[in-house]
């Protein structure tokens, strides 16, 4: 298959890890911020769903590492959830930052004109009711929109549940590394792309995908020579903690 049987990609080249890498604390409307004011137009995040069902922003299980809660925050409702201070433990000037709906995200997106890499990351168990929750939500908040996010995840249970749920919306398969069946995956998720760690990606790799119809990203490119060679190779899209030494202007 040549390049142009790839998928229409409205997408920019480059996005910004967690909305600005290490910068602000990750998954924050800060961090969007500060990612958009370095000209960022491209997010990658992590969504998950609260006890009672509301979806919010939040890369690990546990809330102790980026936030002053304790404990796993799927077992919590939202109201507790949002009393919580996710930005203190990145830096004073953050304190007091909460987590981040993603119905507060879609409207901040859409009125500034941002695109999204939408990470289903479910808690233990959550898989099915996560991947659902996110695509009806998407379906719902971008709504007649020329762009919607893109969504992904590791969990192919999770990704597909969104198929079931919104199979209009744009999928891609995140891998850590390359399975004998990772085409195989890709393909009966109907995904778009394969997101995969950059060091999977090789001639033969990034060929295969692109003859499969597939799109080629990589997570989390923080080197210049590497991110040079994923460009040369002709991958599509490179996700990055490093928002103040990167120009996202691709
Ligand atoms: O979505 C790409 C990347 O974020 C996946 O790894 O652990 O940073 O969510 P992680
Ligand atoms: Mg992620």
């Amino acid at each position: 298959m040549s390049p142009s049987a790839l998928p229409a990609w409205p997408y920019p080249f480059w996005i910004a890890h967690r909305g600005a890498g290490k910068l602000a604390p990750e998954n924050t409307l800060a961090a969007f911020r500060l990612g958009a004011s370095h000209g960022w137009r491209m997010f990658e995040c992590d969504a998950k769903l609260s006890q009672d069902g509301v979806l919010f922003l939040l890369h690990d299980d546990s809330l102790e590492r980026t936030s002053n809660g304790q404990g796993m925050a799927g077992d919590q409702a939202w109201a507790a959830l949002s009393q919580l201070d996710a930005g203190a433990w990145h830096s004073r000037r953050y304190a007091g930052e909460p987590l981040l709906t993603l119905e507060r995200l879609a409207h901040w997106c859409l009125a500034n004109h941002l695109r999204l890499n939408l990470e289903i990351k479910p808690g233990t168990g959550a898989d099915v009711a996560t991947g659902a929750a996110v695509a009806q939500a998407v379906a719902r908040l971008w709504q007649g929109q020329p762009v919607v996010p893109l969504l992904s995840s590791f969990s192919s249970a999770a990704l597909d549940a969104a198929r079931r749920t919104a199979p209009a919306l744009p999928r891609a398969l995140l891998l850590e590394a390359l399975p004998p069946d990772w085409l195989t995956q890709a393909r009966t998720l109907d995904c778009m792309a394969v997101v995969a760690e950059h060091r999977c990606w090789n001639a033969e790799t990034v060929g295969a995908a692109h003859a499969a119809g597939l799109r080629t990203l990589s997570y989390t490119v923080n080197d210049a020579a590497e991110a040079d060679r994923l460009m040369a190779l002709g991958t599509d899209g490179i996700i990055t903690d490093r928002v103040d030494f990167f120009s996202p202007a691709a």
